[in-house]
């Protein structure tokens, strides 16, 4: 049935973001970002759930002090391991690998001055996987704001979109000869609706309002990287990680439908229509008062000032949901049960939801070139390098969900690569070192690297570019 063979110009590999994997969280003049920040200073209050956990003793209240397994002060070390890390994937036989900058380690104070170190270390990373044979794939920005930002007033700042285009301007000029494929955010989904309306992602806020505006500003400073990235003619091509579940109506009546519609409209529409648009998703700004009533001023004028279409979407796939209309919240719509089930999973599976949502973007937005920036299994630690080693559930789902990416390409979707979440066991931003997502086992105090079974399942599809 399957026995599919990947297009030549496939990229497949791996991906992990700087505040996850790098560690050296205060080496060679870096600053603090602000994920590192509420890690140090509200551990207690880092996730959702967090009765539960403290209960469970599974995180603690109040402060947390160096070396406390809910900081990222290890990642996965990648700071100090780059050249095996990139040796690593360079075996496994991938040709892509996603990484994200350090806006704190590049320019420490947020605006200004250089850090030299910054630059000379990314470069060693860019040139050692241009050396192995592998396209660096760079986020410039995933959730690691500088805190001196943040204290300024960070993405509510309407300063924001400057700050960040002198920062690009930085990234394109140290790196751009070398990096041809370019994403300016990722998930603002999550770090904006999540962590200033949603309350349960830093800054930890529950304000609409200044969701809007803060999620406006970053659009903005979206289109004058892109902008920028186009007047520099450097010859990649630049878009954004966005993320959604794959959604469905709850029962097949119109009401939950139209639920769909709204839901797909506020993660991922809102953030994708703009980018390549230039507008907001109007269903919700008229039906939906919650909305509408929060707007920012003038915000058509400010969109139609700056929009500029960017050259492909970075698609971050983990769930399904069912979703049913509702009086009872804000949106009108809420998630119920699904109708499958992984037991003991914390992200539970559903593979064919990979094929709904790239296939909601290519009709959506026109056949758009798509890239799988984030896809993976999250295993609970379970303290035992065996087990954790020898891990069939991860090896079925990438299978599964590579099935899916054949399935698409045959269906004439222009996907053009999959990148698995994540390389190695690394920071997970709401667990720590609790959740284990990696193809790599990694030992979160000595450093010690393992390839786990799903690793060397990989590495034969990527040598053999055939997914079976
Ligand atoms: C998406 C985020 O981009 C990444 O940082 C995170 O680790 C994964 N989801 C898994 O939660």
């Amino acid at each position: 049935m399957y026995g599919f063979r990947l297009p030549e110009d496939f990229l497949i590999g791996t991906a992990n973001s700087a505040f996850q994997s790098e560690g050296a969280i205060d080496r060679d003049g870096k600053s603090e970002n602000i994920m590192e920040y509420y890690a140090r200073m509200y551990a207690g209050k880092y996730s959702p759930g967090i009765e539960k956990k403290l209960k469970e003793g599974r995180i603690k209240s109040g402060r947390v002090e160096p070396n406390d397994t809910t900081l990222p002060d290890r990642g996965c070390f990648f700071y100090d391991n780059y050249e095996a890390y990139i040796e690593d994937m360079a075996k496994t036989g991938q040709n892509v690998y996603r990484l994200s900058i350090s806006w704190c380690r590049v320019i420490p104070t947020g605006v200004g001055e250089v850090n030299p170190k910054g630059i000379e270390f990314y470069n060693k990373v860019i040139n050692k996987l241009i050396a192995c044979n592998i396209t660096p794939f760079v986020d410039l920005y995933h959730w690691d704001l500088p805190v001196c930002l943040h204290e300024k007033g960070g993405f509510e700042n309407p300063e924001f979109p400057a700050w960040f285009e002198a920062y690009a301007k930085v990234c394109f000029e140290a790196f751009g000869d070398r990096v041809k494929l370019w994403s300016t955010f990722n998930e603002t989904h999550i770090s904006i609706n999540a962590g200033y309306a949603g309350g349960n992602f830093p800054p930890f806020a529950t304000d609409k309002k200044r969701s809007l505006l803060a999620g406006h500003y970053t659009l903005l400073a979206h289109y004058r990287a892109v902008r920028l990235y186009k007047s520099m003619n450097l010859g990649g091509k630049i878009g954004a990680v966005n993320c959604t579940s794959a959604i469905h109506p709850a029962w097949m009546k119109e009401d939950d439908i139209e639920a769909v519609e709204i839901q797909y409209n506020a993660t991922f529409d809102w953030w994708t229509q703009p980018m390549l648009e230039g507008t907001y998703p109007q269903k919700l700004i008229r039906d939906i008062p919650y909305v509408r009533d929060n707007m920012p001023e003038n915000y058509q004028e400010d969109l139609d000032k700056w929009f500029i279409p960017m050259d492909f979407i970075g698609l971050n796939y983990y769930v399904a949901n069912r979703t049913e209309k509702t009086p009872e919240t804000k949106m009108g719509t809420r998630a119920v049960e699904p109708f499958f089930s992984s037991p003991g999973q914390q992200f539970i599976p559903y593979p064919p939801g990979l094929f709904d949502t790239a296939m909601y973007i290519h009709e959506k937005y026109h056949g758009i070139d798509i890239y799988i920036t984030e896809n993976g299994c999250a295993l609970r630690n379970q303290n035992d390098m065996e087990k954790e080693i020898e891990d069939p559930e991860r090896v079925s789902y990438i299978r599964e969900h590579l099935r899916m990416v054949c399935r698409l390409i045959k269906c004439g979707v222009n996907l053009k690569g999959y990148m698995y979440w994540n390389d190695a066991d690394s920071y997970e931003e709401l667990d720590g070192y609790r959740l284990r997502f990696g193809l790599t086992w990694v030992n979160h105090e000595t450093g010690e690297r393992v390839w786990k079974k799903s690793r060397h399942y990989f590495s034969e599809i990527c040598k053999s570019r055939m997914v079976n």
